[in-house]
């Protein structure tokens, strides 16, 4: 069943997700489909594309929207702590083990864990992730128990996992597991009518913090902004329209300044 373009446009609004394109509006669409079911889903976009609006989206319309939801960047957590983040420890287990400690996928019970960076997992951690996905359990650091958890698990990352495969660094069978509902977040370059509503809201939000008029753009600069590569994406809009907003005193910006 798909949302109407009303229902489309409500959860935008509640997420401050800007944008219009057919791209952005299936994201959204199949997010809101997949939150009523428990299934794992794979957010895959460039960097800056705005993969971290998605599983947001979807925990909220879930069944486990009054439950705990976990945000885990799995690139910015040291090879050595993680397994006793995600999965905790106990006493003893390594020397600064003083005392027993939950990791997030029982804190989360119930809920909903967001893996972001997911390509960065270890294999050692990526063998835990893959039993606990598929039966639950799991054990902490330093023990035997096995343990049963109910969390609903959302990944992202802006690598090519395929690859990561064929190098031995990312297992199949845990990419086959989480991507069983993949949601694409399209390139900017490829949701040209996204870039002007995107650089409206965040010249507005720039001029607002600061308390100066918002910067507008000429049909000329506009479509310069709409033919540039957007390597970096939304992140990338945003620098740039911060830095306008900063540097040009002219608050009508034309083709040649940008
Ligand atoms: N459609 C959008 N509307 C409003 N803001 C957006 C939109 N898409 C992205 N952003 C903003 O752009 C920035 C980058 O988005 P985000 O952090 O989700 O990127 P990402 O896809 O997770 O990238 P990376 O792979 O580098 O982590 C954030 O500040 C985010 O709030
Ligand atoms: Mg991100």
């Amino acid at each position: 069943m798909e949302l109407s373009l009303e229902d489309i446009q409500k959860i935008k609004t509640s997420s401050g997700i800007i944008g219009n394109s057919a791209g952005l509006n299936r994201a959204i669409n199949v997010a809101v489909q997949v939150a009523v079911t428990d299934l794992s889903v794979l957010v895959l976009g460039e960097s800056g594309a705005g993969k971290e609006k998605i599983p947001q989206i979807i925990h909220r319309n879930s069944r486990r929207a009054g439950k705990t939801y976990i945000a885990v960047n799995c690139g910015a957590i040291p090879e050595g702590t993680i397994d006793s983040e995600l999965f905790g420890h106990v006493k003893g287990a390594f020397t600064n083990a003083i005392t027993e400690r939950k990791g997030y996928f029982e804190e989360a019970n119930g809920g909903t864990i967001f893996l972001d960076e997911v390509a960065e997992l270890p294999m050692p951690t990526q063998a835990r992730l893959l039993r606990v996905l598929e039966s639950g359990e799991f054990m902490k650091v330093g023990s035997s128990k096995v343990e049963k958890t109910d969390v609903r698990i959302i990944a992202a990352t802006n690598v090519n996992l395929q690859e990561r495969i064929n190098d031995g660094k990312f297992r199949e069978d845990l990419f086959y597991r989480l991507n069983t509902v993949p949601i694409i977040i399209p390139p900017l370059r490829e949701r040209k009518e996204d870039i002007h509503l995107l650089f409206r809201k965040f010249s507005r939000d720039f001029a607002d913090k600061y308390n100066m008029p918002a910067i507008s753009l000429t049909p000329e600069a506009t479509a310069l902004l709409e033919n540039y590569r957007w390597p970096g994406n939304v992140r990338e809009l945003k620098h740039v329209a911060d830095q306008i907003s900063i540097i040009e005193k002219e608050r009508t910006i034309s083709a040649d300044s940008t």
